[in-house]
């Protein structure tokens, strides 16, 4: 299909099929195959030397797994992806692709728990140095850049502060440098957000949360305008390393695309609710969601993205035990790390997702010990209010 004959609803359902299924099935297989056969040792080179591109063994790639790797092409306006394990599969295997020892990453301050520590320690054995400042304070990502700065990296909207990045500025400053821009676009899913349009060179997206929108997958997804930089990733970094996605999980986060559109839409006219009910509770000092008017980095998610999301987080009065006592007193809301679920789950960042932050560092940062977020749900609104109201007492 021509891609750009369709829009975002019509891509996630069809964008990367190439001509009908085996036996005209509605649904692609899964190719539960480990390895795939040859004709001939001249079939053999012809696949070898790329000339083909036939399928050799599904660490390198199998049919299903380019189908999910297509579609989200496509949905990223990219022209090529690269499916992997999970997110932190997709995460860490990009940051060893672009990064050499004696290099050095610049990062915003939040970032995903485990994101933060690849960063900060297993880089760092390999002499690849970083540096963390607010990319809100674009003076101050000026400032760390030297002449050693290979790649800038950060998630917008941000785990688990929402705070929400200027993503056309901060490209305008590593273009100046020739410098790379990776973004974490997991909180926003591609629906929402297209950081390669803004001139982003790689987006990545720990797929098992909205794309997948069901829970049961763990996965990740890295898509780039560049293909030889995705050809690059795909064999020298994904195959070797191994974080292969499985055919059945690539199946399943085809059949989680078909709705990411509706899902989005849903999550977030609950989650607009949701933050509205939150900012007027006498026992919340602050609700951080980008939808609100009143929130820091709404005019910037307004020009960027086509809709807020449905994370929110908010800070209780009464500490760190009432927040503990929040999520503790949900019924409908699950305490879970997770997020983008159809189901609405809780968590607290200081002793959950973001744990292995140094205390310190999580202060500087401004993530709070009385910190709560929330992956807004698709159940029925006023219940989702209901239960809150009730838990926060
Ligand atoms: C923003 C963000 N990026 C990356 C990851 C890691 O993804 P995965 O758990 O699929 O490895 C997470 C996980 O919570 C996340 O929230």
């Amino acid at each position: 299909m021509e891609k750009k004959d369709y829009k975002f609803d019509t891509l996630a359902i069809h964008a990367g099929a190439e001509g009908k299924n085996p036996h005209n099935a509605l649904n692609p297989p899964i190719f539960q195959t480990s390895t795939f056969v040859f004709d001939s040792i001249e079939h053999v080179d012809r696949v070898m030397s790329f000339e083909s591109d036939d399928y050799v063994y599904t660490r390198g790639n199998n049919p299903t797994i380019r189908l999910f790797e297509n579609r989200m092409s496509a949905l990223e306006n990219g022209n090529g992806a690269v499916a992997f394990s999970s997110g932190m599969a997709a995460i860490s295997s990009t940051l060893f692709s672009l990064l050499e020892p004696g290099d050095n990453v610049v990062v915003n301050s939040t970032l995903y728990g485990s994101t933060f520590t690849v960063v900060t320690k297993l880089l760092a054995k390999y002499h690849v140095d970083y540096k963390a400042v607010d990319f809100t304070k674009l003076e101050a990502l000026e400032q760390v850049i030297d002449d050693k700065t290979k790649v800038i990296y950060f998630e917008t909207p941000c785990n688990p502060n929402l705070e929400i990045i200027d993503i056309k500025k901060v490209v305008d400053i590593a273009k100046a440098r020739n410098i790379r821009v990776v973004v974490d676009n997991t909180f926003a899913s591609p629906y929402f957000q297209n950081p390669l349009d803004l001139g982003v060179d790689i987006v990545l997206h720990s797929a098992t949360k909205y794309i997948c929108g069901h829970g049961d997958v763990v996965g990740g997804v890295v898509i780039s305008k560049d293909t030889q930089y995705i050809q690059k990733l795909k064999f020298d970094y994904m195959c070797e390393f191994g974080g292969v996605m499985s055919p059945f999980n690539a199946w399943l986060l085809l059949r989680g695309l078909k709705t990411l559109g509706l899902r989005m839409r849903q999550h977030e006219q609950n989650a607009i609710d949701v933050a509205k009910f939150l900012d007027n509770h006498n026992i919340i000092k602050r609700v951080m969601y980008p939808g609100l008017k009143n929130f820091k980095g709404h005019s910037i998610a307004k020009e960027q993205m086509s809709g807020f999301g449905a994370m929110i987080a908010f800070e209780v009065e009464g500490g760190y035990e009432k927040a503990v006592e929040v999520v503790n007193n949900t019924k409908l809301a699950q305490l879970a790390v997770s997020l983008g679920d159809c189901e609405t789950l809780t968590e607290l960042p200081f002793a959950m997702t973001h744990r292995g932050y140094p205390e310190e560092l999580l202060k500087e940062f401004g993530l709070t010990k009385n910190m709560v977020r929330i992956s807004v749900g698709l159940e029925n609104v006023e219940d989702i209010i209901e239960d809150i109201n009730r838990s926060l007492g």
